[in-house]
């Protein structure tokens, strides 16, 4: 098990370990270029690419990606389906080049909504790269934090009904949907907006944010930099006050 932030002090190191991401501003990005939105989610995935080699080149172990939330059932249908060809179509073209770079592929949020060829594709995916350690890249994909702490207590309540009314952090933690990974460190969202949407509400609570204007597809290496510098000029307090953090040196 990680260190849970609520519960011990976790270490902190220069480069975060865990890099969460919203990466929010697709379509802005294409409306700017007169180009139908799907071209800023295809021009996304380039980014993404771009951003998993960053990511290794700094020494991040975890890089977890917002892909599609479950609100976001909610846009027009030709989106929805454009956005779900486009998951195929990474995942079909993706995997041999995670597989050479020794990473690592998770993808978390309730797959049952999804196509059987796209659920079979994930779990190849997973599969063939189980074994990688350089970078565990986590998307999520009809991912939301509140349904993430419902199915963990739904769990919990099958596994432990005795304990019911005295369950614990540590119990419920085994059951979240990233209970394989330390909780981010840093948590950016591209785009402007300055929200959560949804995202890894359990996982977030102590994480530093970072929120940058920057459109996901004009994203870069560069861009992960500045957001790991802005990240190391942050006190990670948990709780305490400034003078324990000088004292102790963490
Ligand atoms: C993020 O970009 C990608 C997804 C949510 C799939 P958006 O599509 O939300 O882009 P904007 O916010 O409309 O610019
Ligand atoms: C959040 O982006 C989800 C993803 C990036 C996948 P949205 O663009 O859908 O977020 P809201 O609804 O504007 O907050
Ligand atoms: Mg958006």
């Amino acid at each position: 098990m990680f260190t849970s932030a609520t519960r011990e002090l976790p270490e902190v190191r220069p480069v975060p370990r865990h890099v969460a991401i919203i990466m929010d501003g697709n379509g802005r990005w294409a409306k700017k270029r007169f180009l139908p939105r799907v071209a800023g989610h295809v021009k996304g995935v380039e980014t993404v690419r771009e951003v998993v080699r960053a990511c290794i080149e700094q020494g991040v172990e975890y890089l977890t990606l917002f892909a599609f939330s479950s609100e976001n059932w909610r846009r027009p249908a030709e989106e929805v389906s454009r956005l779900m060809q486009l998951f195929v179509s990474a995942l079909e073209n993706e995997v041999k080049k995670l597989q050479r770079n020794g990473v690592r592929l998770k993808v978390i949020g309730d797959l049952s909504r999804f196509s059987p060829e796209l659920q079979t594709l994930i779990q190849t995916a997973e599969r063939a790269t189980a074994e990688n350690r350089r970078l565990v890249l986590t998307i999520a994909a009809n991912y939301g934090g509140r349904w993430d702490i419902l199915q963990a207590m739904n769990r919990l309540a099958a596994e432990k009904p005795e304990a019911a009314g005295q369950w614990t952090e540590a119990d419920l933690e085994p059951w979240l949907a990233m209970s394989y990974a330390p909780e981010p460190d840093l948590f950016i969202r591209t785009g402007g907006e300055e929200r959560v949407s949804n995202f890894l509400l359990w996982q977030l609570a102590y994480s530093e944010f970072h929120f940058t204007e920057t459109l996901w597809p004009a994203f870069d290496a560069d861009a992960l930099k500045e957001a790991i510098a802005s990240y190391q000029r942050r006190e990670r307090r948990f709780g305490r006050t400034s003078e324990q953090v000088q004292e102790t040196g963490n």
